[in-house]
């Protein structure tokens, strides 16, 4: 993996990024409803504008400055987000960006630890708040140790999953709301919001299915004793129709950052439907993989 600094044309450069960051709707306080729903600020910058006053979260614009980009992937279990992100990954190295590659949970050695104590079915009665804690700790280690100092160094970091599954899974899923979610990922993970994230939207039960076809064929290759990553795909149709219904409201609230993307065609169509949002948003050139 290379370090090329990225081409010009890939900077947006950091006062747009700010920009971006501050008309983010998440980062902004509706007047007339007083922000009801919404976490309130801790500290907040004003801006007057002829139109309307902008709130700005403290956690929301520091300490995450970066010069790289942040792409993050979602969907439901089995809807083939690993194989749509190397291949986006592919196409960022054909322009000679540096991409980093990474995953939640997971990321990291704790990271990964923390992933199988997660994921394997032997793991018995973990109650929702502390799957949550879990998740973020995950998540803060993986920010510190990976993402931050890629971002930093000006790396495109693509990451299979972040703070939206959280919402969803254990938000939507485990019934525990987005409160909860939200406001940890302010103090854990300072606010850091992806640049982009591909939402893979997918039929629920053919995704599940074949998520579980894959993890039964991974556990034979891996032979019995060794962990599985079944937790998850154990759950109901009615469990991932409600982290289906929780992506789709992430994708409501903030479509600047969120592009849902048809999912139930061949890999190939997907593919080519994620380069072009992604040559759009981020003015990379129209080549697929
Ligand atoms: P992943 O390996 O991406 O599963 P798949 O390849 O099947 O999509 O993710 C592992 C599981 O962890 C997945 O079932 C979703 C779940 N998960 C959460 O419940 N909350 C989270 O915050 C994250 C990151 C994952």
């Amino acid at each position: 993996m290379g370090r090329a600094p990225p081409p010009a044309a890939f900077d947006f450069g950091f006062g747009r990024f700010v920009e971006r960051l501050e008309n983010q709707p998440q980062n902004r306080i509706n007047s007339k409803s007083g922000g009801r729903g919404r976490p309130r600020p801790t500290r907040v910058s004003q801006r007057r504008s002829a139109k309307c006053q902008v709130l700005i979260y403290h956690s929301a614009v520091s300490p995450h400055s970066h010069r790289g980009r942040f792409i993050t992937f979602e969907g439901l279990d089995g809807c083939g987000k690993s194989t749509q992100l190397e291949k986006l990954a592919g196409v960022f190295r054909a322009q000679g960006l540096s991409v980093v590659v990474t995953r939640e949970p997971g990321g990291t050695a704790t990271g990964e630890k923390i992933r199988r104590l997660l994921l394997d079915t032997a793991t018995a009665g973990l109650s929702p708040m502390a799957e949550l804690a879990l998740m973020f700790a995950s998540r803060a280690q993986h920010i510190t140790e990976v993402i931050q100092p890629a971002l930093a160094e000006g790396r495109v970091v693509l990451c299979d999953r972040f703070t939206d599954s959280t919402e969803a899974y254990q938000g939507g899923g485990r019934k525990l709301g987005s409160e909860p979610v939200l406001a940890l990922h302010r103090i854990l993970c300072h606010g850091l919001q992806p640049d982009l994230t591909i939402l893979m939207d997918s039929d629920v039960a053919a995704s599940v299915e074949r998520a579980r076809r894959r993890n039964k064929a991974d556990a034979a290759k891996n032979g019995r004793g060794k962990h599985d990553e079944n937790r998850f795909e154990q759950e109901s149709r009615a469990f991932f129709a409600r982290v289906r219904a929780a992506y789709l409201a992430i994708a409501a609230r903030e479509p600047q950052r969120v592009a849902l993307v048809d999912a139930r065609g061949t890999a190939a169509e997907t593919h080519a439907r994620i380069v072009e949002i992604v040559r759009r948003k981020m003015k990379l050139a129209a080549k697929t993989a």
